[in-house]
């Protein structure tokens, strides 16, 4: 999501190429992360969307490599932005992805949902329609509530669950011991960001967050990455970035182990 800030395409390649150099091997995107402005200020510029920005960047792309993206939000089929809640605007949405990474199938798609109390029952049923046809190999739900993902398991295998969750923005706990009972990958967004959310990495001070960066001697944005890590073997990271040092600063983190004192001084 935030490989489009700059607005020079060239420093998004080099984050990206950067990336999977250094061995990541599982990115996070939607057909719907462009420029500022918004995708229909853009037109049609391949330089603005991060999915073209990934396939100019990474094609062909290494066999180990894993590509997780979203439907809902994003534009529809009358050129419209909005939500896709039919199963023709969900198929638009799928293909508009296949389309600008250049992928006949994608290793994953989330369902991103806005209103937490809908039945997402139908929508979920027009994507596994379409993992059946083949276009789409596994399937997750974004912004859930657990009801929701015990309707969508009905359906069919959920593998992924990407809510928000971070050292200061805990409210999905309940979501994330749930993925972990039943072997979901729980991956959480804002995970740096806390309770900054899209306005990125949080300057709100936490002595907690702090003193144990201090005693290991790396960032405060280090640790809040690295405790969500410590959640459990099922918890992914994906750190928005659109800096060099940062991504480098990220992958470094997944080396940090904190001990029982670090975790409970942490709150967990
Ligand atoms: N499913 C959903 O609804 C949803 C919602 C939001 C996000 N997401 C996904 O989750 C990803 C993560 O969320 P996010 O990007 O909003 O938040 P995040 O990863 O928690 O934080 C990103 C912010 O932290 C900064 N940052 C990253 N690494 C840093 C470091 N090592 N040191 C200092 N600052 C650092 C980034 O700025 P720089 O660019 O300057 O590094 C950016 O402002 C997104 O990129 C997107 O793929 C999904």
């Amino acid at each position: 999501m935030r490989l489009t800030v700059d607005p020079d395409p060239a420093a998004a390649i080099a984050v990206l190429r950067r990336a999977v150099e250094l061995g990541v091997d599982h990115i996070d995107t939607a057909a719907f992360y462009v420029s500022p402005g918004g995708p229909l200020d853009v037109g049609d510029g391949p330089a603005r969307y991060a999915t073209e920005l990934i396939r100019r960047a990474l094609t062909p792309y290494p066999e180990s490599l894993f590509l997780t993206t979203k439907v809902g939000p994003g534009i529809l089929p009358d050129g419209s932005f909005g939500e896709a809640r039919t199963a023709a605007q969900l198929r638009y949405q799928v293909e508009e992805n296949l389309r600008r990474l250049g992928v006949e199938r994608l290793d994953l798609v989330n369902l991103r949902v806005f209103r937490g109390s809908d039945s997402i029952g139908e929508r979920f049923a027009a994507l596994a329609a379409m993992r059946d046809e083949g276009l789409i190999r596994h399937l997750g739900l974004s912004a859930i509530r657990p009801e929701q993902l015990d309707e969508a398991s009905a359906i069919a295998p959920v593998a992924c669950v990407q809510n928000s969750f971070a050292v200061d923005l805990r409210r999905n706990a309940e979501l994330l011991r749930i993925c972990g009972e039943r072997g979901i990958a729980f991956v959480p967004f804002f995970a740096i960001a806390g309770q900054g959310k899209e306005s990125g990495a949080s300057t709100t001070r936490d002595a907690a967050v702090e003193a144990v960066a201090a005693r290991h001697g790396v960032t405060t944005h280090q640790v809040r990455l690295a405790w969500t890590l410590h959640q459990g073997e099922h918890v992914l990271a994906i750190p928005g970035t659109g800096s060099v040092p940062h991504l480098e600063a990220n992958i470094a983190a997944g080396a940090i182990r904190f001990s029982a004192g670090d975790l409970s001084e942490l709150g967990s």
